[in-house]
């Protein structure tokens, strides 16, 4: 556990509530879940669930129900085959990761992920007495990985590749072919390879297509949190290579023994057309905030060279205004009462000069918290 840190942005979050309860009004932008709650249709679903059925265990890779609702959301949305047998549910995309990294790592295996990225990500590799070598990357790579990079720095020790697209903290995905080129370059040398889809479904450009179009040899992480509003529900799934499900099930039945059963009621509603069209109008939402916040940071001078395609956040370096991001978040939290995380939490490449905003309030907060930053930048 010494090697393990904790979320930083827990600080913010604490001081925040702090200067809340002494009457002063906090504009959020630290947070990384979605302001709007589960859709009404789920939340019935699920009342309905609790009235009409015993909640007892379920299998420990999900109810059949689930499972299918989940492969035809990849065959309707995706166009993609996946068979339900090869989906297991999980506690979040939490849970997935940590069945998938269970499953995948034996003791001084190397993970290869990129710095900057979601922090879980090593340290789940590294309760599995495993290692993570992480890759610095930045604005020219969009902030992902490429097989250039992969290939670069695959030595023997290394087992596999981690990477999420669309990625915390930085809102960018990595291009449909440069994922074929990962994968293939993974697979070339006896890898294997995680994606973490979590902000899947939450893209503003293209539509996002899962990199299970590549390849049906890869692990897949998912969630009903992001897109689907649940982050409390703790619900997820995890996309498992033909042949690897044995291993996932036995880990997952001694790991939780199965996820939470009202929880997978409401997630067989997640998927219906009552449901998307809700979680649509969430995603233009979502677009309309990336579109005001973005110039917006830019003009300040934030410097901001990439614009993030998908989840919703947006990763800005600071060097015109400060050298240390943890106090610079600080004090615009006390002096402005604007919430923000700094880039400490995503890894140690030049994670002092870099913040990151969540666009997870509405557009009036937003307004008020640029206005905030103006002035505290102003004041300089
Ligand atoms: C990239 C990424 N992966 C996984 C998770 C875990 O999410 P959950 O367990 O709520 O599905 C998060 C949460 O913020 C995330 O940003």
């Amino acid at each position: 556990m010494a090697e393990i840190q904790p979320f930083h942005v827990m600080e913010i979050w604490n001081r925040a509530k702090e200067l809340e309860a002494q009457g002063r009004q906090i504009v959020k932008m630290h947070i990384g879940e979605p302001d709007f709650t589960a859709p009404a249709p789920v939340i019935t679903a699920c009342i309905g669930a609790l009235q009409e059925n015993p909640i007892h265990y379920t299998s420990a890779l999900g109810m059949p129900l689930l499972r299918q609702a989940i492969s035809r959301h990849y065959r309707d949305r995706y166009r993609l085959d996946v068979p339900a047998s090869r989906i297991a549910v999980t506690s979040g995309a939490s849970g997935a990761l940590m069945i998938a990294t269970g499953v995948l790592v034996n003791p001084g295996d190397e993970f290869l992920m990129p710095d900057p990225a979601y922090p879980c990500n090593r340290h789940f590799v590294r309760f599995f007495e495993g290692s993570v070598k992480s890759i610095p990357v930045g604005a020219q790579t969009q902030y992902q990985l490429t097989r250039e990079l992969i290939e670069a720095n695959w030595s023997e020790k290394t087992r596999g590749v981690l990477v999420a697209s669309p990625s915390n903290p930085t809102g960018t995905m990595i291009a449909p072919a440069e994922m074929r080129a990962i994968i293939d370059a993974v697979h070339a040398r006896g890898g294997v390879v995680v994606v973490d889809e979590i902000y899947q479904g939450l893209t503003y450009a293209s539509e996002f297509a899962s990199a299970l179009a590549h390849s049906d040899r890869i692990f897949v992480v998912n969630s009903f949190s992001k897109y689907f509003s649940m982050t409390g529900w703790r619900l997820g799934w995890l996309v498992v290579p033909e042949g690897c499900m044995r291993e996932v099930e036995t880990f997952a039945q001694n790991a939780f023994i199965c996820p939470s059963a009202p929880a997978q009621y409401a997630g067989i509603a997640a998927f219906s057309a009552e449901t998307t069209e809700i979680l649509e109008e969430r995603r233009a939402e979502f677009r309309r905030r990336r579109d005001y916040l973005l110039p917006e940071l830019r003009e300040l001078g934030f410097s901001i060279p990439v614009t993030p395609q998908g989840a919703f956040y947006i990763y800005a370096g600071i060097e015109d205004f400060s050298q240390d991001s943890g106090k610079f978040a600080l004090e615009l939290l006390d002096e402005a009462g604007v919430a923000i995380t700094p880039g400490k939490d995503f890894g140690a490449n030049q994670s002092d000069r870099y913040v990151r905003f969540a666009y997870t309030c509405s557009i009036g907060d937003l307004q008020e918290g640029v206005r905030r930053i103006r002035n505290f930048l102003a004041g300089r």
